[in-house]
């Protein structure tokens, strides 16, 4: 290992089949590794590295997401939620995203600019045309979802079921 030496804040997301982070040591790659950002805490680092990577695989990796579209995020109040509606306004996105009524300015806060109560409201009868979506609910939501996409328009799912690519890794 050379690009860290003893005492460097880290932190990680180990390689899926490294699993045991509520270990107090684990061994893992120097390629999973990246030194802390000095403007958070450990606290905070912790809980970025599992979520940052699904929120920017799903909406850069897959999507390809850009500036001026229109996504539909699941849960924006959630671990990957709250990250992908940062990243999509980031990237230049219009956002809409679904939540309980107890979070809703949480997610305003973060930037999303259609908040639905998912408790109360209807997405499908409120979103359309829309260029992508993060879907990481039941099977019921993924067809309502696939409704508000326009021609085109890309479904991501973080729910399953799993996609031809997993297939391929898994040799199925
Ligand atoms: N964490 C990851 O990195 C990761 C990676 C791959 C896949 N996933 C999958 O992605 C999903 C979400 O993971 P997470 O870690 O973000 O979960 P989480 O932090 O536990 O958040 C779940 C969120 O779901 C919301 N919710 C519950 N029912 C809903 C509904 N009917 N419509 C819209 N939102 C609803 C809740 O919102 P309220 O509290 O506002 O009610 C809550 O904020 C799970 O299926 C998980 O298996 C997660």
């Amino acid at each position: 290992v050379r690009q860290f030496k003893p005492g460097d804040e880290v932190y990680a997301r180990p390689d899926k089949d490294r699993i045991g982070t509520f270990a107090e040591f684990i061994a893992v790659s120097d390629k999973d590794v990246s030194l802390k950002p000095k403007s958070i805490s450990m606290e905070e680092a912790a809980s970025l590295p599992l979520v940052g990577l699904t929120a920017w695989q799903a909406l850069i990796g897959k999507a390809e997401l850009k500036k001026g579209q229109r996504i539909f995020i699941q849960a924006g109040s959630g671990g990957v939620g709250t990250f992908a509606i940062q990243l999509a306004k980031h990237l230049g996105a219009t956002v809409a995203t679904s939540t309980s009524a107890a979070n809703l300015d949480l997610v305003k806060s973060l930037g999303a600019d259609i908040v639905i109560d998912y408790k109360k409201d209807d997405f499908e009868g409120m979103l359309k045309d829309y260029d992508v979506v993060l879907h990481s609910q039941d099977g019921k939501t993924m067809e309502k979802s696939m409704r508000i996409l326009k021609k085109g328009g890309k479904l991501i799912s973080i729910s399953g079921p799993p996609d031809s690519d997993f297939a391929k890794e898994i040799g199925a």
